[in-house]
């Protein structure tokens, strides 16, 4: 399934000068550059974002880490259309044009090997546990040795629900579809675990919001 119907409030974008744009992602962006300078590989140069959203947060990403190439992606064709709008409206040569994918399906990691550093944030809640798996694992494909994923959003801590706003968020999400709602972060370490994956760092972030990195093994090639 490459979209899930998700309830309005889980992903709120308003058209504005030809873009879309959310007030949430504007809010985060500043928090996950920050953590993206601190965790990214030093010698990193690809780096693709799934579930771009509106692209707001590319654009930062790009301006904040230049030394990578940041590859958009995302599976809503207008969402596509939003991310390019603000490409176009910025002088930055370190972006591509945003690149159709549906982050769920399988067989896109191959494809996008060799990665250095792959961000996702704010997806989790709003796909099912077997397509999160299914993820991580396409994203473990995908990384270079010694590549990072990071996954950002809310989360479940040991099972706990751990404010009322997540217990409210995550009742309106599985009461719209069962399926989705919020992921336990000991779960997701788990699924990265078995995707060949090193869990580096666990990162309180704003909003009690969760961010994971995950480290793939092995060597860099030479030069
Ligand atoms: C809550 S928004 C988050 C957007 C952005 N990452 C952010 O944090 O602001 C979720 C995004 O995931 C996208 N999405 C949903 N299912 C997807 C899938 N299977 N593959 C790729 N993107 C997907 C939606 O179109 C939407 O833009």
């Amino acid at each position: 399934m490459a979209v899930r119907s998700v309830p309005s409030l889980a992903s709120v974008a308003s058209p504005k000068d030809g873009k879309l744009f959310a007030e949430s992602a504007a809010r985060n962006l500043a928090p996950l550059c920050d953590l993206l300078q601190q965790v990214a590989p030093p010698l990193g140069h690809r780096a693709l974002e799934l579930a771009s959203g509106t692209g707001q947060h590319v654009i930062g990403y790009a301006s904040r880490l230049p030394d990578f190439s940041w590859q958009p992606s995302e599976a809503d064709p207008a969402r596509l259309d939003s991310i390019n709008a603000y490409i176009a409206a910025t002088d930055l040569t370190n972006i591509r044009p945003a690149m159709p994918l549906d982050a769920t399906a399988t067989g896109w990691g191959a494809a996008q090997h060799p990665q250095d550093l792959i961000v996702l944030s704010n997806l989790l809640h709003l796909i099912s546990s077997a397509e999160a798996q299914c993820l991580i694992q396409e994203a473990a494909v995908a990384l270079a040795p010694q590549g990072r994923l990071v996954i950002y959003g809310p989360f479940s801590r040991g099972g706990e629900l751990t404010s009322p706003g997540d217990r409210s968020f995550h009742s309106a999400l599985t009461a719209h579809d069962p399926e989705t709602g919020y992921k336990d972060d000991f779960d997701v370490l788990d699924w990265g675990e078995a995707a060949g994956l090193r869990t580096t760092q666990v990162v309180e972030m704003p909003a009690n919001n969760l961010a994971l990195v995950f480290c793939k093994e092995g060597s860099q090639p030479d030069g």
